[in-house]
């Protein structure tokens, strides 16, 4: 799917596959460290994106690209069920948990194109995919940091709700969205 951003370039929505590695490498050895502060959900090095996405597993992503270069400008990646790590801060809440209803999610818009819109429509591409999938509720990945405020401000924006907070070097939310 093409999109428009809000600085008027054409974007290309897509699902990622195993032929993008290359490109996906490209776009985390160019993250600047504001964004890297705030994201992190998997190793970014070449190897351990193959081991996700070289074997159809739990992980999917979706990308966009800037048609104009091919560059990947934005990457979402979706776990399958629950981090297993974090299942007992989530059932703290009172949630049941479940492996094939539930996703674990984390986005992320290259520095220079966030605020243009990317983040939002990337976010509906993958909302419209877990739809046609079963999905029920996507849960955070590892929860935001409190005073990250654009991206609270996104996932508000996109529906997620406060389940509570915890401390992990500062504070942070787990949020999550239940899909009508
Ligand atoms: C959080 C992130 C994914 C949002 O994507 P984006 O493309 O920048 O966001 P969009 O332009 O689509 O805007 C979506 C919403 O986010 C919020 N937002 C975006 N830019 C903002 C800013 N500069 N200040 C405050 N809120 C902002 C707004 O609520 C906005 O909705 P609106 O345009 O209707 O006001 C992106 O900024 C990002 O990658 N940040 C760094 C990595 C990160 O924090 N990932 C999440 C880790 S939990």
């Amino acid at each position: 799917m093409i999109i428009q951003s809000k600085n008027n370039r054409q974007v290309l929505l897509q699902r990622l596959t195993a032929d993008d590695i290359d490109k996906l490498t490209g776009y985390f050895q160019k993250l600047g460290t504001e964004t890297l502060k705030r994201y992190g959900p998997h190793g970014f090095d070449k190897q351990s994106l193959s081991e996700l996405y070289k074997n159809a597993g739990n992980h999917a992503a979706f990308i966009a690209e800037d048609t104009e270069t091919s560059e990947i400008i934005a990457y979402s990646v979706i776990l399958s069920g629950y981090l297993e790590h974090d299942s007992f801060r989530l059932q703290s809440y009172g949630l049941t948990l479940n492996h094939v209803t539930d996703c674990t999610f984390a986005p992320s818009v290259a520095d220079e194109w966030q605020s243009q819109g990317i983040g939002n429509s990337l976010f509906h591409f993958m909302l419209a995919d877990l739809k046609l999938n079963g999905i029920k509720r996507i849960i955070l990945w590892g929860g935001v940091q409190s005073d990250n405020q654009k991206a609270v401000n996104y996932y508000l924006k996109n529906g997620f709700r406060i389940l509570g907070e915890f401390e992990y070097y500062g504070l942070n939310y787990d949020m999550i969205l239940e899909i009508n």
